[in-house]
């Protein structure tokens, strides 16, 4: 996989590229990560990248000029053309279902935008989605284009040592996972579950799915809902 990062804060992706998952994926040639600096294809005096919104209101846009000079570099060259996201709250929520889809993909160009946003014409030029980390505003797209990166990547193939845990994540059943436990089997009066232990393999799988089941109904009654509503038609 190919993952072409357009940033003006190139090096927040620093420690990320060097560190566990996406180094591993780097080095195992699964995945090349190349990250830019927006100012490169700036071609203004002072090298502007924004500048204000036509029709008034507070904030600063990027301009179109530098992003459709990155995309048109960045897209040259390659006979399928890449798939470009643009990160924005008002994107289309990224959850499990949507990492999967991006991760059969082979090459990726995010955009990270800053201050109120880009340019529509490069939205409606360029980006093939819109995607959102949450409810929530944040400063810029770089973090939720890493949270993308990372939930893509340890979803390729042989990425992550253990493949069977991503398969048991949340979610993987529409369902958040249940607890866990590690040894001592006993730590401060308080017990592991003696189901656990018991190496009844049948009775660990329904306990699991109870203790998930209760978990979910808890903390995200929508997952819930969602789930009787599936399995009601089954
Ligand atoms: N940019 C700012 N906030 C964001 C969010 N919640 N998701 C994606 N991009 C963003």
């Amino acid at each position: 996989m190919i993952v072409d990062i357009i940033t003006l804060f190139p090096k927040l992706f620093d420690g990320f590229k060097t560190e566990t998952l996406i180094k591993r994926a780097q080095q195992k040639g699964l995945l090349t990560l190349n990250v830019y600096h927006l100012r490169t294809w700036a071609r203004s005096k002072h090298q502007q990248v924004d500048d204000t919104p036509f029709g008034g209101g507070p904030g600063m846009v990027l301009k179109p000029e530098p992003l459709f000079l990155a995309l048109h570099d960045l897209t040259g060259g390659y006979q399928q053309r890449p798939l470009v996201t643009y990160f924005t709250p008002s994107g289309e929520l990224l959850n499990q279902r949507l990492l999967k889809e991006l991760s059969s993909i082979e090459h990726h160009i995010f955009i990270c935008g800053r201050y109120k946003g880009v340019d529509q014409r490069v939205l409606d030029t360029w980006v093939d989605r819109q995607i959102s980390i949450g409810d929530y505003v944040l400063s810029g797209g770089e973090l939720p284009a890493l949270v993308t990166l990372e939930g893509m990547t340890r979803l390729i193939p042989s990425v992550i040592n253990d493949i069977e845990s991503a398969h048991t994540d949340s979610f993987e059943d529409d369902l958040l996972e249940g607890p866990l436990y590690t040894r001592p089997e006993e730590y401060e009066g308080q017990k592991v579950p003696e189901v656990l232990s018991s190496g009844h393999h049948a009775k660990i799988a329904d306990w699991c799915k109870e203790k998930a089941l209760e978990k979910t109904r808890k903390y995200r009654p929508d997952l819930w809902q969602d789930y009787i509503k599936k399995n009601k038609q089954k």
